[in-house]
C-alpha cells in the first residue's frame, strides 16, 4: 500500500460544496502515515468552519476501509489550517459572491496604451444599457483611472455597507446613465498620483471587482489597465472573465502589440476567447463635415489585423472631436444619436448578438 494508492482511494471523496471536486484535487489531504497495521491521514480544512467537516472525514474513512485489507486500521483526522497564500489563491480571500449574478464578464483590453480602451469601454457600457441590458463597468486601470471623468462622476464617493463576512464592507457602485460604475479613482484625491507596487495594485483592482455589490447584471465590462504584464495575467486568472474585446487603432503598425493583448487571453493558463477586435480612430471625420471620412492611417488595417489574428472585427469607431470632448465632459457620445454615438450602438449590438 503506497501513498499513491491511498490518494487514489481518497479521490472517491468529493466535496459537495466545492463544485464536487475531490478532496485530493482540492489539496485537502495534508498528511499520510502508513505502517504495517495502520493508515492515518490528516485532512486540512480552511479556517472558517466547514459544515461538511464531519461528512468528509467520515467519507474519507469509508473510502480507506473499502480499499484496505480489513487487518489494517484506519484513522482520519481533521486539522484547521490558515490559507498559506490567501491573497494569491483566493484573490485576497475575496470570494466570487458579488459577481455570482453577472451573466457575462468581459475584459476590454489592448496591447498598447492610449488607443481608446476606456472610451470604448464607457461608451459600450452606455450603449448596452440603452439597449435595455443591465450593465456595470469596473475601471481596473489602477494607474490612471479615467472612468470618473468620462462619466462625470468625479468626486463622487461610493457608499459602503456591511458585508456578510465580519469586518468586510461591500462597496456600492455609482449609478448614472443606467450603468453601475466603479473605479479606484473614487478613492483618490483629484490629481493625486496613484503609486502602487505590483501586488498592491493587483489587490486594489481585484477589490474594485470582487468587493463591489454589483447585483444582477447582464454585462460587467472590465476596463483593463494598459499593458500586458503580471497584473493582467493575474486579473484574468482570478476573475472569471468570459472573454475579451481588444481595442486597437489602425496606426498600431506593429501587429505585435495587439498580439500581446490577444495572447494574454489565449495563453494556455488562461485560455479565454477573444470576442473580437474594435478598430478605434478608424477614420477621421471633421466636425463640420460629418459625411466625410478620411482614412488617415489606411483603410483596412483593422480588418486585416482581425484576419491575421483569426478574430472578428466587431466594430469601427471614427476619430471625431466629439468623442474626445464628450469624454472630457463626462457625457459619453453613446447616449446621443450622432453618427459617432451610433457607431457604439452598432458595436454593442454586435457584441450582444455574439454572446446570445
Ligand atoms: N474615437 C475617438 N475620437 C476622438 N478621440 C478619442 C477617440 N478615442 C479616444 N479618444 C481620446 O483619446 C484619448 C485616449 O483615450 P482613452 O483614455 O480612452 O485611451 P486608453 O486606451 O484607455 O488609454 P490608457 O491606456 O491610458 O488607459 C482620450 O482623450 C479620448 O477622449
Ligand atoms: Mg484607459
Amino acid at each position: 500500500m503506497t501513498k499513491e494508492d491511498i490518494l487514489q482511494a481518497l479521490r472517491e471523496v468529493h466535496h459537495p460544496a466545492r463544485q464536487d471536486r475531490d478532496i485530493v484535487d482540492l489539496g485537502m489531504v495534508k498528511d499520510i502515515e502508513i505502517s504495517a497495521e495502520k493508515v492515518s491521514i490528516t485532512l486540512a480544512f480552511p479556517k472558517r468552519r466547514d459544515p461538511l467537516t464531519e461528512y468528509l472525514v467520515g467519507s474519507a474513512r469509508a473510502a480507506l476501509i473499502r480499499h484496505l485489507p480489513s487487518s489494517v486500521q484506519t484513522e482520519v483526522k481533521a486539522v484547521v489550517v490558515e490559507d498559506d497564500k490567501p491573497a494569491k489563491k483566493k484573490g485576497l480571500g475575496l470570494g466570487l459572491e458579488q459577481i455570482a449574478e453577472v451573466r457575462h464578464i468581459i475584459g476590454i483590453a489592448s496591447g498598447k496604451g492610449g488607443v481608446g480602451k476606456s472610451t470604448v469601454a464607457v461608451n459600450l457600457a452606455c450603449a448596452l444599457a440603452r439597449m435595455g441590458y443591465r450593465v456595470g463597468l469596473a475601471d481596473a486601470d489602477v494607474y490612471g483611472p479615467s472612468v470618473p471623468v468620462m462619466t462625470g462622476t468625479e468626486g463622487a464617493v461610493p457608499a459602503a455597507e456591511p458585508g456578510e463576512e465580519e469586518g468586510r464592507e461591500l462597496i456600492l457602485p455609482l449609478e448614472k446613465y443606467g450603468v453601475k460604475w466603479m473605479s479606484i479613482g473614487y478613492f483618490a484625491e483629484r490629481g493625486q498620483a496613484l503609486i502602487w507596487r505590483g501586488p498592491m495594485a493587483c489587490n486594489a483592482l481585484k477589490q474594485m471587482i470582487l468587493q463591489v455589490k454589483w447585483g444582477p447584471l447582464d454585462y460587467l465590462l472590465i476596463d483593463m489597465p494598459p499593458g500586458t504584464g503580471d497584473i493582467h495575467i493575474s486579473l484574468v486568472q482570478d476573475i472569471p472573465m468570459e472573454g475579451a474585446v481588444i481595442v486597437t487603432t489602425p496606426q498600431t503598425v506593429a501587429l505585435a502589440d495587439v498580439e500581446k493583448g490577444v495572447n494574454m487571453f489565449r495563453n494556455e493558463n488562461v485560455n479565454r476567447p477573444i470576442f473580437g477586435l474594435v478598430e478605434n480612430m478608424a477614420w477621421f471625420t471633421p466636425e463640420a463635415h460629418p459625411d466625410e471620412k478620411y482614412y488617415i492611417f489606411g483603410q483596412d488595417g483593422g480588418a486585416q489585423m482581425a484576419r491575421e489574428l483569426g478574430v472578428d472585427l466587431l466594430g469601427r469607431i471614427p476619430l471625431v472631436q466629439g468623442i474626445r470632448e464628450s469624454g472630457d465632459l463626462g457625457e459619453p457620445v453613446a447616449l446621443g444619436s450622432r453618427p459617432d454615438g451610433v457607431a457604439f450602438l452598432e458595436l454593442a449590438g454586435k457584441l450582444a448578438e455574439k454572446l446570445g
